[in-house]
């Protein structure tokens, strides 16, 4: 891995946005109003339609919105030119969209070319973004046809990257991937994200993914209406309306139990599990969801705990794994009412 990484990251607010395509009898979006802090990643989750495209649109001025303010970094894209926003803003497309005539490396290199770095420099930064996602440098010389649709996905990525943008805009970036490779995309994002921490848009209709890669989640409905933002956590434990529970699905409670890992909750001591008699092990790093399909195929017996090493660290019990549910929905009442 290179260096070089960890450049700066923007907080962008939409502050009252409405958007009306000429001629639609709807808004496309109405009064989006959200902040996303610097370094965070945001989804946007909804139905087709509901506007999703539309927002990330308008925030690098692809379109114009009709009314409200979008800022970057506190400040008013109005008036700004899309060759400026570019600069800042790293652009990833449902599908991809690179160009099929320029090789992998030219690709990457299509941002800076813009901003008129010289050779070297693009030539050094190409070779430093093929070895962050994890790419061979002889690809650097393949033409787009020449790679498999995860390998594609990555160079959009790596090109989105190019020239170190404080902002990243991500529609649907691992929607056209069968699950397999997408699943390793998704966590291979994650990786690079905790290094790189960018301010990230990301657009799905999967609320799955949205809850894997969310720091934070704005559900639309259709007509572009936000009707929940907050923590995967708290959407799961308290959706706002029937909408957001059907959204997020009837599963909801296992949902939060694969949030939570089982080091970040209070164990019994190992002695627990040993009591019970041959226990079965479970890692700290797993989920409260894995050790409950665990138990569900041992009884519901005690479990224990261990570390990467192998040394035990505690045990945990179906009652700890039901108080870490019911600790959630209290803290949601807390919440709520202060
Ligand atoms: N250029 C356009 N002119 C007129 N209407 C448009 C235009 N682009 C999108 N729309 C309409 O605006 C609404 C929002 O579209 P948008 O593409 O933002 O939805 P989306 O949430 O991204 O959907 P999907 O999940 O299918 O990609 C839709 O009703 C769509 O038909
Ligand atoms: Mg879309």
């Amino acid at each position: 891995m290179t260096g070089g990484q960890t450049g700066t990251a923007a907080p962008l607010e939409f502050r009252n946005v409405s958007k009306r395509y000429p001629n639609a009898e709807t808004a496309a979006i109405d009064s989006l109003s959200f902040t996303v802090p610097a370094g965070e990643v945001c989804v946007l989750v909804g139905p087709s339609g509901c506007g999703k495209t539309t927002a990330m649109r308008l925030v690098n001025r692809m379109i114009d919105l009709t009314s409200g303010d979008i800022l970057i970094d506190d400040k008013t894209i109005n008036g700004r030119s899309t060759t400026d926003l570019r600069r800042e803003i790293g652009y990833v497309i449902q599908h991809v969209g690179l160009f099929p005539h320029l090789t992998i490396a030219k690709n990457i290199s299509v941002v800076p070319k813009l901003l008129g770095w010289d050779r070297k420099r693009m030539n050094d930064r190409a070779h430093e973004l093929l070895d962050l996602i994890g790419l061979p440098q002889e690809m650097g010389s393949r033409y787009p046809s020449q790679l498999s649709g995860g390998q594609r996905q990555r160079v959009g990525v790596a090109r989105a990257l190019a020239a170190d943008p404080p902002l990243m805009l991500m529609d649907e970036p691992f929607g056209a991937i069968d699950p397999i490779s997408r699943e390793r995309l998704q966590n291979e994002f994650l990786r690079l994200q905790r290094e790189i921490r960018k301010t990230i848009v990301f657009v799905t209709h999967d609320i799955d993914e949205a809850i894997k890669m969310g720091d934070r989640i704005a559900i639309l409905r259709e007509g572009g209406q936000l009707v929940q933002y907050d923590t995967p956590h708290h959407i799961l434990a308290n959706p706002i309306d029937d909408f957001v529970a059907r959204f997020v699905g009837a599963d909801r409670g296992l949902k939060r139990l694969a949030l939570t890992r089982i080091d970040e909750i209070r164990l019994e001591d190992a002695s627990v599990a040993r009591g019970a008699g041959e226990s079965s092990t479970v890692r700290s790093t797993a989920t409260l969801r894995d050790a409950l399909s665990v138990m569900m195929s041992d009884s519901m017996r005690p479990l224990l705990v261990v570390d990467d090493n192998g040394n035990p660290t505690g045990s945990v019990t179906i009652e700890l794994i039901n108080e870490a549910l019911r600790r959630d929905r209290a803290d949601e009442r807390t919440a709520s009412s202060s």
